[in-house]
């Protein structure tokens, strides 16, 4: 298995530049997740990991090999399509043999290339099974295997999950996540959905724009965001963001949003502008009777122990995770403030978190 290594990468569609100046390393049996909304160019950038694409410029490493420029065929790694695009009137020897006889091995290579990944994916029961007989989760090893067999340094997968209705897709993240565990595989995983990257991940590159805003542990994407875009783009329900006009100064301990003062962290940075954000999540705002800031309750979700209550202010709607014991009603008057010392100040102008520990 392998390090995954991009330099200053960067590829152009005509006058189009769909990956901006990437850097970053994925290191050996990392479950790597590139995540970010449709169009920021995430398949662009496995394209040109998997050599399916080559980059306008900057270079892409596995291991101390520098790969930019060879073919896909001569890099040893293997791009997962569609987990589900078997040949389903083909048992599941034939299913794994394929790519190995495409590739003109020799029987007794296949023969043992074969039974080395239907072992390692406890399919080996199953050999003589068609697909089409086959539940879901032995589907999604079959597709796998078909992978394995190459003996790739490294898989990569690009939204294989795609399609799927969301409980089977839950299963199936488990199921690829235990898979990758269980062959120690390097892989780099694609999607635009953020609960299926914080779940699987080691580590989460959010992109935007064609650009890499941070890459980290989902506990710290969640918690140290380092821009406003990283914030919203992950947890659900989605981070609050309330505008303030006022500057911030570096030793500054409270800002005022409509009168009413609010602690902030202590640790940031002075803000650009005079428009900047605070971001606070939903289970870290809470009710109160008197001294918060001001709203009318809009809409209540029950998700069991808890309720999300949507509040609409002056300045839009805000979330509060609340208990479910708390009865409240629609249009109600209400007071909400935080609830613990973990909000995040944006700069309005740069986009960024303003806390300096965050950004270092
Ligand atoms: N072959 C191509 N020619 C021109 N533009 C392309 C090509 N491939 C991708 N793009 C553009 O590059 C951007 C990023 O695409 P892509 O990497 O597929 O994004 P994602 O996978 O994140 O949805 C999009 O705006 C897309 O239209
Ligand atoms: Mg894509």
């Amino acid at each position: 298995m392998a390090t995954i290594k991009i330099e200053n990468l960067q590829k152009s569609f005509a006058d189009f530049t769909a990956v901006k100046n990437s850097n970053l390393t994925i290191h050996n049996k990392e479950f790597f997740v590139l995540l970010g909304p449709s169009g920021c160019g995430k398949t662009t950038t496995l394209r040109m990991i998997a050599g399916l694409e080559l980059p306008t410029s900057g270079k892409i490493y596995l291991d101390q090999d520098e790969v930019s420029l060879l073919r896909a065929s001569e890099r040893d790694i293997a791009f997962v399509f569609q987990l589900f695009a078997l040949y389903p009137h083909m048992n599941v020897k034939n299913n794994l043999a394929f790519p190995l006889k495409m590739q003109k091995y020799s029987r007794t290579e296949i023969k043992e290339r074969v039974m080395e990944a239907a072992k390692l994916l406890r399919i080996d029961n199953i050999l003589d099974a068609k697909i089409s007989s086959l539940a879901g989760g032995d589907r999604q090893r079959v597709a796998l295997g078909r992978a394995l067999v190459r003996r790739p340094k490294a898989f990569l997968m690009d939204e294989p999950l795609g399609t799927l209705d969301s409980e089977f897709r839950e299963l199936m993240c488990l199921e690829l996540r235990k898979l990758h565990d269980d062959i120690d595989a390097t892989t780099v995983y694609v999607t635009h959905d953020q609960q299926e990257a914080m779940s699987m991940a080691d580590r989460i590159a959010v992109m935007n724009e064609g650009e890499i805003l941070q890459a980290d542990a989902p506990s710290v994407i969640y918690n140290k965001p380092k821009s406003k875009f990283v914030a919203s783009f992950i947890g659900s329900p989605a981070m609050n963001f309330i505008p303030f006009n006022q500057a911030v100064q570096k030793n500054q301990t409270e800002i005022n949003i409509e009168g009413v003062k609010i602690k902030i962290p202590n640790q940031h940075e002075n803000s650009a502008g005079q428009e900047n954000f605070l971001g606070i999540r939903p289970e870290n705002l809470k009710l109160v009777s008197n001294g918060g800031i001001s709203g009318k309750v809009f809409g209540i979700e029950y998700l069991g122990s808890r309720k999300i209550v949507t509040i609409d202010t002056s300045f839009g709607k805000i979330k509060v995770r609340i208990d479910s014991n708390v009865n409240l009603d629609i249009e109600e008057n209400v007071q909400f403030t935080p609830s613990n010392n973990n909000q995040i100040i944006f700069d309005g102008k740069t986009d960024k978190s303003l806390i300096s520990d965050f950004l270092s």
